[in-house]
């Protein structure tokens, strides 16, 4: 028995049914609100094709070797991040495993909140909210977010989805959603692509998305490219680590996570290719930042053939892949609890589910009623948004990058090389961006950051 817990630990750990169904579950963790949402509007705000440019070398060749040490340090402990750690390295490491169970559950408080808006958004589509004369949806969007009750209940909503998903366990819960959902997810968008592009109009918006403006390029451009790969890799807390825990060691995770870093970056260039041609097919402005996919898509959608049936479908996807991400971001809370204090599963996910949702309520306010209540200029949810994606998150991969580079090392090598499809020239490479250009170039932009924003 162990301390506090409540039961005795389950014999064995759960393991992922199949190479597939991990590949999916991790590809789910990645697409999500950020590729859908976030990006496009980064995009449109940093030059379009301009930050296109100046993300993918930083996707694969940072993202990709923080993803890879996070699946390498999960599957060799088969703990929880806090555990793993502790198991891995000496003392003070299991210090990342805590900041990452810690940001895994702040960041899942707000994400609720914009999910729920998702889920509000489709049921408001498919009712023909915005269809109505004279609907303004920036209007709706407004009131919607600034109501106090509305965006509880879907964020109530979404966080019981989430958390009935993390309970059904890891092979019956999420590897089988996961499974349904991803693929899914993906026709859903290459069928709004197809919509898009055939929009009158729809050629300025492409060439907005794949000419650079690299006048729009600075500093800031590559803070917010960093952090945008971190937050779309699902890299930085230990979510990786969590879900690697569950592989057993037969599989190439090599492939695996470039499978994983090839689905994000798809899904992001999809969701680049429904928004822009969209957008500027109605002549709206791309740089209307977070409002984008929430105002401006209405607009577009309301303006075309069978628009309240794609706009339905839109949120719908939005809402999928923002689920999927959410369950990745409940794991390693619940793994925590189960494999460091022997709680059970069902308990403690709808215990964590439900505490994150109550964390949530701040911010969901803080669109609202608590507009005012500002700290360093920013409401609730921004801070956290901002504290958790562009400190948290960096500081944790390159926590996470010299552990595996500097103290598992070797070890970390022979992880890898166990093997055998593994190119020696590509382990190298990996051990070196780990030591050397991840820290450097994290280290970098993160005083940068401190300098324009202190
Ligand atoms: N990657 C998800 C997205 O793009 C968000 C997410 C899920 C995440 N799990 C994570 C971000 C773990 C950082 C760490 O929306």
């Amino acid at each position: 028995m162990v301390p506090g817990g409540e039961t005795d630990r389950p014999a064995k750990r759960e393991h992922w049914a199949s190479r597939a169904g991990f590949i999916m579950a991790a590809a789910g963790s990645a697409v999500g609100l950020g590729n859908v949402w976030k990006f496009p509007y980064m995009a449109g705000e940093n030059g379009g094709g301009a930050f296109v440019i100046v993300y993918l070398p930083i996707v694969f060749t940072i993202g990709i070797s923080v993803l890879l040490a996070e699946l390498i340090i999960g599957r060799a402990a088969q703990k929880d991040p806090v555990g793993a750690f502790r198991m891995l390295g000496r003392r003070p490491w299991p210090l990342v495993g805590f900041m990452g169970i810690l940001a895994a559950f702040l960041i899942l408080s707000f994400y609720g909140v914009v999910a729920g808006w998702t889920l509000a958004f489709a049921v408001k589509m498919a009712t023909g909210v915005f269809s109505v004369p004279g609907a303004d949806p920036a209007t709706i969007f407004g009131a919607f977010i600034g109501a106090p009750l509305p965006p509880l209940l879907y964020a109530a909503a979404f966080m019981a989805l989430t958390a009935w998903v993390v309970l059904g366990g890891i092979g019956h819960g999420i590897e089988r959603a996961n499974l349904v959902l991803m693929p899914l997810l993906f026709v859903i968008l290459v069928a709004l692509v197809a919509r898009a592009v055939t929009l009158p109009g729809a050629m300025d918006g492409l060439m907005f998305f794949v000419r650079p403006d690299f006048s729009k390029v600075t500093g800031a451009t590559f803070t917010a490219a960093l952090g945008q790969a971190f937050f779309s890799l699902s890299v930085g807390l230990g979510a990786m680590i969590t879900y690697g825990s569950y592989l057993d060691r037969k599989q190439n995770i090599g492939r695996s996570a470039t499978s994983v870093v090839g689905l994000d970056t798809l899904a992001a260039i999809l969701a680049g290719l429904v928004i822009f041609p969209a957008v500027f097919a109605a002549g709206v402005d791309p740089g209307a930042g977070p409002g984008l996919v929430f105002v401006t898509l209405p607009s577009v959608f309301t303006q075309m053939p069978g628009g309240q049936v794609f706009g339905a479908l839109f949120f719908v996807l939005l809402a999928i892949a923002a689920l999927t991400s959410a369950v990745s971001l409940l794991e390693p809370v619940v793994a925590f609890f189960m494999d460091e204090y022997g709680f059970r599963r069902a308990r403690i996910a709808v215990v964590t589910g439900g505490a994150a949702f109550l964390l949530g309520i701040p911010s969901s306010l803080s669109m609202g009623p608590w507009a005012d209540a500002t700290l360093f200029g920013k409401g609730f949810l921004d801070l956290l948004a901002f504290v958790t994606s562009s400190i948290m998150l960096p500081v944790g991969g390159l926590l996470i990058a010299v552990f595996v580079g500097w103290v598992m090392g070797p070890r970390a090598i022979a992880e890898l090389k166990g093997e055998e499809a593994t190119a020696p020239a590509l382990a190298r490479a990996w051990l070196t961006i780990l030591r050397f250009v991840a820290p450097l170039a994290i280290a970098w932009i993160l005083v940068n950051e401190l300098i324009s924003t202190g």
